[in-house]
């Protein structure tokens, strides 16, 4: 790496174990394109970017990156950075295209390409089965609605398992249950986009047993798997110590946090939370021991707090979000606040009792535009990363079993709703072209892994 970042504010790298895991991370639908190449099927996303208005300027995953065709490209990149690891997510849609049934041979052998790719790199792979993209034709059946979409998933775990465990080690079941169960099926703005309180809460219900049932396939499929569940949590604040504030906040951590992360840690679903969605749980016997079957990591994604005010009349869980004025802000409107990253690292060390955590995803959006010099200079992204890190450290000194950081992304790529107007990379992408530039961030970011090296070298 040529470029010099400069001086920067000092990092306690030495907090950071020498064994420290330095990613970056992705998913499929958002990097790959090939949608229709090698057998893939149609997900909930296709279908979803195809509705007028769900995506902004129309956008969709068609081409996106075109990581499928550009792998080898990418995994250099990530070698010019240093990383160790790299977070991926697998199709369900290229590898059993209905959802259930045959298993499509041509898209597990892009995997197993790319893992080899990986590995012949010095990049270990972490792998995460279910990143959003539903086979399209499961959603036709009730997707999430019914049980019979997390046995399929446990079926389709098995396949993946089977054909990639022998070299991968590192495995998620789902990613951010909380979008796909909240998001995607109450407040409609992501796939499949329901506005609908029984089925969101079916959804999130039957989500957290297919992790359940998916972490018993992966033992049973690849014995030496590693297995950790990735969740996504704010910090949440009451707008102001009156009472009805101060429940509103209750709320709105129990439908962000607790919801999430007590059944998975054998506390079952939260009785005031279940009081208050006022839906029968589709609970069956077993399912508790289940979705609390034991873990080997778990992964945090991290993006912003949130400030909240009490608010009868709207949507559940009755809780606003409020606008602090004069707060940091990223290209998203998300406020920036590391320390939300360190209190909810050591909540999930001291209340949960996790032994070894990931961050899994962290990162910023901002405008960025590469210069007439070429490069892409992208201070305000390299501050949030600096800013992370910082606490990072600092939740290791107080204690947390912290073993990796990812940064999302590796590259720019398909924001959901968003598009591709909110760049979340360290490398950003010209789509037009599908050029790849390291922006100043990815540079700082290979500096650090750099430092982290040397001064931890033995
Ligand atoms: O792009 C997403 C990712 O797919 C899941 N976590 C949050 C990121 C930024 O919004």
């Amino acid at each position: 790496m040529s470029e010099s970042t400069g001086p920067r504010p000092a990092l306690d790298l030495e907090a950071f174990p020498a064994s420290f895991a330095w990613g970056t991370a992705t998913s499929a639908y958002q990097i790959e394109g090939a949608v229709a190449e090698d057998g893939r099927a149609p997900s909930i996303w296709d279908t979803f970017s195809r509705v007028p208005g769900a995506i902004d300027n129309g956008d969709h995953g068609d081409t996106a990156c075109d990581h499928y065709h550009r792998w080898p490209e990418d995994i250099a990149l990530m070698k010019e950075l240093g990383t160790d690891t790299y977070r991926l997510s697998v199709a369900w849609p290229r590898v059993v295209p209905g959802g259930d049934g045959p298993v499509n041979k041509a898209g597990l052998d892009f995997y197993d390409r790319l893992v080899d790719g990986l590995l012949d790199a010095g990049i270990t792979p972490s792998v995460t089965l279910y990143h959003w993209d539903l086979p399209q034709a499961l959603q036709d059946r009730g997707g999430w609605t019914v049980r019979e979409t997390a046995e399929h998933l446990a079926a389709y775990t098995t396949a993946v398992a089977e054909r990639l465990g022998d070299r991968v080690t590192r495995w998620a079941t789902l990613n951010e249950p909380l979008c796909s169960g909240w998001i995607g099926h109450l407040e409609g703005r992501m796939a499949p986009g329901l506005t609908d309180l029984t089925a969101a809460v079916r959804a999130s219900y039957h989500l957290l047993l297919g992790h359940g049932l998916a972490t018993q396939a992966l033992r049973a499929a690849a014995p030496g798997a590693r297995i950790g569940l990735v969740t996504n949590h704010s910090t949440v604040a009451p707008a102001s110590d009156r009472p009805e504030d101060l429940a509103a906040a209750a709320r709105m951590d129990g439908h962000t946090n607790r919801w999430w992360l007590d059944p998975v840690y054998g506390r079952g679903f939260p009785a005031d939370m279940r009081e208050l969605y006022g839906v029968e749980l589709p609970e069956r016997p077993g399912d508790a021991e289940l979705i609390a079957a034991p873990l080997d990591w778990h992964g945090l994604n991290y993006y912003f707090p949130v400030t909240v005010a009490d608010d009868p009349e709207g949507p559940v869980p009755y809780a606003r979000e409020v606008r602090l004025p004069d707060v940091p802000r990223s290209g998203m409107d998300w406020q920036i606040d590391a320390g939300g990253l360190e209190a909810l690292l050591l909540r999930l060390t001291e209340d949960y009792g996790v032994r070894e955590l990931y961050v899994t995803e962290n990162g910023s959006a901002f405008p960025d535009t590469v210069g007439p010099d070429g490069a892409v200079h992208d201070p305000e992204r390299t501050g949030y990363l600096e800013q992370h890190l910082a606490a990072c450290a600092r939740a290791v000194r107080k204690g947390v079993p912290l073993a990796g950081y990812y940064a999302w992304s590796l590259l720019d790529n398909f924001e959901w709703a968003y598009g591709y107007d909110k760049r979340f990379g360290l490398v950003h992408v010209d789509y037009a072209t599908q050029k790849r530039t390291v922006k100043t961030s990815g540079r700082r970011y290979a500096d650090v892994i750099r430092a982290h090296r040397e001064a931890t070298a033995g």
